[in-house]
């Protein structure tokens, strides 16, 4: 069994961390913020994913949480880097927490190998492994080994994964970690560095295009009365294209696509590329997402003075994430149009933000409200009850917007809303 020095306890850090342990590895996890740590020793799980609070408890005695660099890293055979890599105004990754890990490595010994989880550029291993070597650290091995797990699933995604990437400048260094997941189930791809790290951001990128494209499609079907629904089911069911990520909606969000397509599209241009197709899906999906508002005021005339109720703040169900949320942009665009936002989420928090107030219940965000957006397709907004919800809204046929396609036309018209969605015929 390996011993391993985890740097971050966020998403992917305690995913990973928890999922190694359960391999039964001895698991130091590192993070910067001191509440964190406390918390995580007291056994408090600080972030929202399923299974990740059992998982952590289960295998408590073979984790530990810690603020020292130092404690984290004695006797490491691997160090695996999960630190953020947010989007600067650039654009590009921000690769500062990626340095810092680096540079606390100093005086290190020993042949740990060093693998980066977060999601970098393309070069960024080769920059790390000449930054290494400067510093004396020759030693220490450097494995890219990208993290596909998507927040709400992670823990199944992790212990079941597609497939496991491995780039590494040493096949001696690839072994290694291929062994480390030793009980994950799911096929290995082998290949040098600078290709791994590619592969985690074509794949994103080739998720985002169906989205966009789905996105697109469903725009063309509402201007020609066809049910992108009935479309995507039948597109989908072709082999060679598939049914997932053919889901119309208001765009996607969350920690990872926004900023890791603009980091691609980043990366292409400062080699001289413009990624047209890459450029276009993020246009598509930024453009989605107001076209709430268009719809809203179709119904509403102007939204000055109105109450819309925003059902769902996290980026998707099951996490309380909210970075780069659609709901964020509704909120302010609403806000802008100078309609009061009420807004709801069974574990998400909306940041406080100008006019737009976070309630409790579906029912205070809905009660005398002018209309209702549907963000997130949480499980409990399946089975609501519909017909009561209307008849406590301020207008006598109040405005439903079904963002993500959850809900039954019909049912909801005979509800007493007037109902639209993604792509799908008006009444
Ligand atoms: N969230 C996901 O589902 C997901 C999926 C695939 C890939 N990724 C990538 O994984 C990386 C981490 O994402 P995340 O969502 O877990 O981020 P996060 O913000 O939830 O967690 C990052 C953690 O790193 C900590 N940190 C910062 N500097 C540190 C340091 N020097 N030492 C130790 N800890 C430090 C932060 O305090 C924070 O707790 C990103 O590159 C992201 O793009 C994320």
């Amino acid at each position: 069994m390996s011993r391993v020095a985890v740097f971050g306890a966020g998403y992917v850090g305690l995913v990973t961390g928890a999922c190694f342990a359960e391999l039964g590895h001895e698991i130091v996890v590192r993070d910067v913020v001191p509440e964190r740590i406390e918390r995580l020793r007291a056994g408090e799980v600080p972030i929202h994913e399923p299974g990740l609070d059992e998982l952590l408890r289960r295998n408590a005695e073979r984790l530990t949480f810690t603020l020292d660099v130092a404690e984290a890293v004695r006797d490491a055979d691997f160090l695996y880097v999960a630190v953020g890599t947010p989007p600067t105004y650039s654009g590009d990754a921000d690769l500062s927490a990626v340095w810092t890990v680096v540079d606390e490595l100093g005086g290190l010994e020993g042949g740990a190998i060093m693998v980066m989880k977060s999601t970098v550029p393309v070069g960024t291993g080769a920059k790390v492994r000449h930054r290494l070597d400067d510093r004396g650290l020759g030693h220490i091995g450097y494995v890219s080994n990208p993290e596909f797990t998507a927040e709400g699933t992670a823990v199944r995604d992790f212990q079941h994964p597609d497939r496991v990437v491995i780039g590494s400048f040493d096949d001696a260094d690839g072994d290694a970690v291929q062994e480390l997941h030793r009980g994950i189930d799911g096929p290995v791809v082998r290949s040098d560095v600078a290709s791994a790290e590619m592969i985690k951001l074509a794949a994103n990128a080739a998720l985002m295009t169906r989205i966009s494209f789905i996105n697109e499609i469903a725009n063309v079907c509402e201007a020609t009365g066809a049910d992108v629904v009935r479309v995507a089911e039948g597109v989908g069911l072709d082999r060679r294209i598939g049914a997932s990520f053919l889901r119309a909606g208001i765009g996607y969000g969350g920690s990872c696509f926004p900023k890791d397509s603009l980091a691609l599209k980043q990366l292409a241009a400062n080699s001289g590329y413009h990624f047209q197709l890459l450029n276009a899906v993020i246009e598509v999906n930024e453009l989605q997402k107001r076209r709430v508002i268009g719809k809203l005021q179709r119904h509403l005339g102007s939204l000055r003075g109105k109450t819309v109720a925003l059902l769902g703040v996290a980026f998707k169900p099951n996490t309380d994430d909210i970075r780069e949320a659609p709901s964020l942009v509704l909120a302010g665009r609403l806000a802008a149009e100078g309609a009061h936002v009420r807004a709801w989420d069974p574990i998400a928090h909306i940041d406080s933000a100008p006019g737009v107030q976070q309630v409790e219940s579906v029912d205070d965000a809905l009660t005398g409200a002018d209309a209702a957006v549907l963000v997130t397709e949480w499980a409990e907004l399946a089975d609501a009850d519909w017909a009561g919800a209307a008849a406590r809204m301020r207008a006598e046929r109040p405005v439903f917007v079904d963002g993500r396609n959850m809900l039954d036309p019909q049912r909801m018209r005979e509800s007493g809303w007037i109902y639209e969605s993604i792509g799908r015929p008006s009444a």
